[in-house]
Order: C-alpha cells, then sequence, then structure tokens
C-alpha cells in the first residue's frame, strides 16, 4: 500500500472542491481503513462548502462503500475484507464528511458502529446511493401509514424520487409519479408508476383526489411551495412525508390538518433502514440510474447535481 493517496478536499468554507494527495489516515480505536471503491455525490454535500463541517480541510462524500483493509484497536464487528457501507452517521456521534472525513477519496478511516455490511448482488457504484438517497425514501415509506394497496404518490422525480417511485411498487401500493412537464412521463412509468401527474398542465391536488386521494405522499422536490400544496392531494388519514430540504417557510391552515384528518412529518437518513434499504433493492432488483464519475472529476460531478442536470445520481467510482 502506498503512504499516499488521491482525495477531494474543502479547505475551508466556501471554497470549491479541489484534488489533494495526502497521507492515508490510519484507523484509530473502534476504528476500520477502508479502501473505497464508490462514493455517491447528495445535495447534503454542499453542507461541507457552507462551513457546517467542525474543522477544515473536510473530504465530503456520505454515501461510501470500500473493502475494509486495516483494523484499529478494539475492533469487534468487522474483519479485513468485508465489503461495508456508511452513509450520514458516522458513528459514535459523528457525521460522515462534517466530523469526520468522508468518501471522495481512495481511503477512509470509519468507526465500526457507522457501519453496515454490503451483501453481493449490487455493484459498489450502484449500493452507493442507497445509502442516503435510497433509505431516505425506503424508510419513508416503511415507517409510513401506507400498508399494501394504498395510493402513494411521490413529487419530485429526481435522485431520491426515481427510488421512491421504485421501492413503492415494489412493495405493492398504487403509485403516482409527480413532476414538471412531460419529459418524464415515459421513464416514471417504466420506473413503476402507475399514475402520472404533470405539474405544469394539472393542479396537483385535484388529480390526486380524483384518483381518491393519496395515503402517503412523499416530497422530495425542494421547494416549500410545492410541499405547501401537496397537503390537499391527501385523502383519508393521510401523512405528507417531507424528505426535501427546503428554508422557506411552509403554509398552511388548520383545515388542511382537520380534513384527512392528516399529518405531516419529516424524515431524515438514518443508519437504523440503510441494511434494510440495501437488501429489499436486491431482492426487488430496485436499482439507482446513475451517472459514473472519476475521482478527479468530483467537482463537475457535485456542480451538475446541485444544478438537478444528473439522471438521476452522481458515483464517483474509485476503485474496482
Ligand atoms: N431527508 C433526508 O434525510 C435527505 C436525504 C438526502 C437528500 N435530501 C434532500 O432531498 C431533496 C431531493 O434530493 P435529490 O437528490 O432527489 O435532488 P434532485 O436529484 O435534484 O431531485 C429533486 C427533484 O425535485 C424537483 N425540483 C427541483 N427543484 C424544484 C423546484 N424549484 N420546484 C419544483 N420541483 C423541483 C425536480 O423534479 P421534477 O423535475 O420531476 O419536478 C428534481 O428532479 C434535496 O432537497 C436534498 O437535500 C434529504
Ligand atoms: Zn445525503
Amino acid at each position: 500500500m502506498n503512504s499516499t493517496m488521491r482525495a477531494i478536499q474543502v479547505l475551508a468554507k466556501g471554497e470549491p472542491m479541489r484534488l489533494v494527495e495526502i497521507p492515508i489516515p490510519q484507523p484509530g480505536e473502534g476504528q476500520v481503513l477502508i479502501s473505497v471503491e464508490a462514493c455517491g455525490i447528495c445535495h447534503g454535500d454542499s453542507k461541507v462548502i457552507e462551513g457546517w463541517a467542525s474543522e477544515y480541510p473536510r473530504i465530503p462524500g456520505h454515501e461510501v462503500v470500500g473493502t475494509i483493509v486495516k483494523l484499529g484497536n478494539n475492533v469487534s464487528k468487522w474483519s479485513v475484507g468485508q465489503r461495508v457501507g456508511i452513509g450520514w452517521h458516522g458513528g459514535h456521534g459523528h457525521t460522515t464528511a462534517l466530523s469526520i472525513d468522508g468518501g471522495y477519496a481512495e481511503y477512509m478511516v470509519a468507526y465500526e458502529d457507522g457501519l453496515i455490511l454490503i451483501p453481493e448482488g449490487i455493484t459498489s457504484e450502484e449500493v452507493a446511493p442507497l445509502l442516503c438517497a435510497g433509505e431516505t425514501v425506503f424508510s419513508a415509506l416503511h415507517n409510513s401509514r401506507a400498508r399494501m394497496g394504498d395510493f402513494v404518490a411521490v413529487s419530485g422525480i429526481g435522485g431520491l424520487g426515481h427510488l421512491a417511485v421504485q421501492y413503492a411498487r415494489k412493495a405493492g401500493f398504487r403509485v403516482a409519479a409527480i413532476s414538471r412537464g412531460e419529459e418524464k412521463r415515459e421513464l416514471a412509468l417504466a420506473l413503476g408508476a402507475h399514475i402520472y401527474i404533470d405539474s405544469e398542465k394539472e393542479n396537483v391536488q385535484e388529480a390526486l383526489q380524483a384518483h381518491g386521494g393519496a395515503k402517503v405522499i412523499i416530497a422530495t422536490a425542494p421547494s416549500s411551495k410545492v410541499i405547501s400544496s401537496l397537503i390537499g392531494g391527501l385523502g383519508r388519514d393521510g401523512e405528507l412525508i417531507i424528505a426535501a430540504v427546503s428554508d422557506e417557510p411552509l403554509n398552511w391552515s388548520a383545515m388542511d390538518f382537520l380534513k384527512g384528518p392528516n399529518a405531516v412529518k419529516g424524515t431524515f437518513t438514518d443508519i437504523n433502514e440503510m441494511e434494510a434499504a440495501v437488501r429489499f433493492s436486491i431482492l426487488t432488483d430496485v436499482r439507482p440510474m446513475i451517472e459514473v464519475f472519476p475521482l478527479e472529476q468530483a467537482k463537475e460531478a457535485y456542480e451538475k447535481m446541485m444544478n438537478a442536470k444528473t439522471h438521476f445520481r452522481a458515483v464517483l467510482k474509485i476503485k474496482d
């Protein structure tokens, strides 16, 4: 093994990502060293640039897949050679890529309680986006009020939404995909949606009510206006689940809640259902649609993702 590695760092708040050559980190107590194979690019990576990291320079990336190549002291759960994944929760109370370095690098040190085992049957590039994007919408659905046969809608067909549509279909729901324009109609139906609602042509609330009102709506489009409007599409005892990040206030009246009566809640990526999300994806053939980039192009890939130009998830392929 070389003593140095290639990595992408954000040197300080507001700085762009840079390719650097730095010493390979060594695992400490309760930590392992991972040879990174793939790392997904997520909107959450913007937080490092926005100044949320505990210190700089910091390596972004919280959808990390790789093989354990070295154990620190007192590691009880893992052995060298296992393929593992790390999401937003880095273990030991850490946040990956904010309070510890992330996976835009050839190697990454991780706490043993931040890892999940990745089974065979899926490539590392395909599994990476499941560790945040996939897990977020999988657990949102899994912990929702919807039961098999219910009507579920997904708002926004991007990185999270294209996985949510597939999970919802495979889990046995009647599925509506809500997107802007006709462009994604064919794709949404191919992903498993029964119904396509073009928000530029149709009133989304009326379209959902025409189908009986949704039991659950997963909001992945990062617009407070869009999120606020969705509540009117819920049916009896409906639930609006907010996955998208949006800073603007939401706009509801008491009647919006009383009508169903409806509930609104947020969902946040969590390690608890990461293994289940990966297992479900393998069992039901759910795969993310990905665009693969080499580590050197992390900045370009990140910018493409931030402009919602990626179909639908960008992944850095770091090693075969
Ligand atoms: N809760 C969590 O734990 C968690 C985890 C990961 C990501 N997120 C958040 O989830 C959101 C979606 O992430 P993503 O990776 O799916 O993003 P993405 O790939 O950019 O997709 C978002 C989709 O939302 C729609 N959209 C975007 N801007 C819009 C606007 N101004 N008005 C209406 N629709 C808009 C677009 O879909 P259409 O073209 O189909 O309308 C777009 O494809 C982000 O805010 C991200 O930060 C949250
Ligand atoms: Zn993420």
